[in-house]
């Protein structure tokens, strides 16, 4: 007996070397490490506020959440399919440092719902499904502020939209379900987007589009394969780009994901010599979708597609990533590289359509081209997961809802409460430099001068490539982080103080179209590692 059981362990772990081995990808590090196993809601739609707090919410539409609202308050709606009565709450706020939760309220219902923070650092969300489709809700930075809710702050229902800050300080919601328009808050009129019913397929796979904004002051919108380029105060289209190659649809079901490379500033008075870079990764077969819905999972896209859109003719430039992904986040790190993390290797985004959990993340850096698989997490983030850069320069990564209703047992991929943070290389490598002084202050002016003042702690090996970089962390949803942007400022001169200490001087970007006014991340890059942000405002 005994024997036998040495002989079968032996075989398994002889198995499990050899599958270890031979199945192996590189390792490259980073590190995920839980920071609460339930924050009572699953995170679907994530922002930082500059107060440091993520604002974190889910839906009204799937029963009762594992956290209650503060007593008295409850949210009674006869037209609720799964809980008439909820006494739980919807949203939470996340402080990453103490991980502690406080229950928020929202009454009506934020199911694939769009947002952005305004330059006042209020983070304005809108729509949903059913008694939300046409709401706008404002949640402001304070540790005792609560949503306000506005029912008919959209003039048409919005469900599955995108949002952009735009310079002049107006959000422009784009799509949505059955939507072939856009419109603005505050609320003013709709416009006809052509891109919206042309890109739409039998699978929709148009849904989300993704929007950046470009340096000469027009709206990058791309929409499945298609993309355009948008005059919003004129409202009309200047540009068409070529169509995307490759057999896959990028947007939700078959949700790929989408940044604009950092801008490189290192002339920002010139508008026109800033180059703009769009990269799209990821994605599914345009039939993926309603293939998973008759039990049959498509591999995933394994591509990224690079377009300058600042050329006069610009051509894709496709790449192949380590593996295939359809709902990865990219998230924009502040050293200016990509983080490729969550989603599935199989099937699309919707209820209980994806499979095969991609639990290695990847960083892209933007600098040699080359993709490095990281260690993995033990948690897989398919369908209404999200990752969302942090101050201090990890990545939280949350949320895992691919089932109908909070489903916790019986289930292929249960719904997860947990927020893990996944730290880059870059925190294990030493010589973190730190910002101990911003001169003239932290409310900046476009074009201004500024002087940083940083330490570099000890084994920081001395002088080495100095970056100053500016980020908007973004509102995350479905694989889109919306109004991502990393700003590489134009620098002067570094000076070394004394020891370890160094002053460098940068400009502010001149211009409103390449840095909205409201709130960025500043943070010094020294030899590849980031500081801490430091919060600053743009006017
Ligand atoms: C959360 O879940 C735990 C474990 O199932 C349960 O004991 C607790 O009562 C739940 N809390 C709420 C507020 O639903
Ligand atoms: C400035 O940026 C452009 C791209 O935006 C790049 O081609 C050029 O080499 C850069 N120049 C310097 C001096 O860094």
């Amino acid at each position: 007996m005994s024997f036998i059981i040495i002989i079968s362990s032996l075989t398994l772990f002889l198995l499990l070397t050899s599958l270890s081995s031979s199945s192996a990808l590189p390792q490259n590090g980073g590190k995920f490490k839980v920071l609460r196993r339930n924050i009572g809601i699953s995170a679907m739609h994530v922002a930082l506020l500059p107060n440091d707090k993520l604002i974190i919410f889910d839906r009204t539409d799937f029963g009762l959440s594992n956290i209650s609202l503060p007593a008295g308050r409850c949210r009674d709606d006869l037209n609720d399919q799964a809980v008439k009565h909820d006494c739980s709450a919807h949203s939470i706020e996340f402080n990453p440092k103490t991980h502690s939760v406080r229950p928020l309220t929202v009454l009506t219902d934020t199911w694939c719902s769009s947002g952005a923070v305004s330059a006042d650092g209020v983070l304005i969300q809108t729509g949903g499904f059913n008694d939300g489709d046409h709401s706008v809700r404002y949640f402001s930075p304070c540790d005792t502020c609560d949503w306000e809710e506005i029912k008919n702050g959209l003039i048409l229902k919005r469900w599955y939209a995108s949002n952009a800050l735009l310079p002049d300080g107006r959000i422009i919601v784009v799509g949505g379900r059955a939507r072939f328009d856009y419109e603005f808050i505050p609320k003013a009129s709709v416009y006809d987007l052509p891109l919206l019913r042309q890109t739409r397929d039998s699978s929709e796979n148009n849904l989300y589009p993704f929007l950046h904004l470009l340096p000469d002051g027009n709206l990058f919108v791309f929409a499945n394969t298609k993309s355009i380029l948008l005059d919003f105060k004129t409202n009309k289209v200047v540009r068409e780009f070529p169509e995307m190659p490759g057999n896959a649809a990028r947007n939700y079901p078959s949700s790929g994901s989408s940044v604009l490379l950092p801008l490189l500033l290192n002339n920002s008075e010139d508008i026109n010599s800033i180059k703009a870079e769009i990269m799209i990764c990821g994605g599914a077969e345009p039939s993926s979708n309603s293939k998973a819905m008759k039990g049959e999972f498509l591999s995933a896209d394994d591509t990224c597609g690079r377009l300058v859109v600042t050329e006069k003719s610009p051509e894709w430039e496709m790449e192949r990533m380590p593996m295939s992904r359809v709902m990865g986040d990219m998230v924009l790190l502040p050293t200016g590289d990509i983080l490729i993390i969550n989603g599935a290797g199989k099937g699309t985004a919707g209820w209980c359509m994806g499979r095969e959990p991609v639990l290695h993340p990847v960083i892209y850096s933007t600098e040699n081209k080359m993709f490095k698989v990281m260690d993995p997490t033990t948690i897989p983030r398919l369908y209404h997961s999200t990752a969302h850069l942090l101050t201090d320069g990890r990545v939280m990564v949350g949320g895992s809802n691919p089932n109908i209703k909070y489903e916790f047992s019986g289930v292929l991929f249960p719904t997860e409460l947990s927020l893990e943070a996944y730290s880059p290389p870059y925190l294990f490598r030493g010589g973190r430099p730190r910002i101990v002084m911003v001169e003239p202050g932290l409310e900046l002016r476009h074009g201004q001068r500024i002087t940083l003042g940083f330490k570099v702690e000890r084994g920081g090996g001395g002088e080495k490539e100095v970056k100053v970089t500016m980020v908007v962390p973004g509102f995350t949803t479905h694989s889109f982080t919306m109004n991502q942007r990393v700003l590489v400022l134009e620098m002067v001169v570094v000076n070394k103080i004394s020891g370890e200490s160094y002053a460098v001087d940068a400009f502010v970007p001149a211009a409103a179209a390449v840095a909205p006014p409201g709130y960025y991340l500043l943070h010094v890059v020294h030899g590849g590692v980031p500081s801490r942000g430091k919060w600053v405002k743009i006017k």
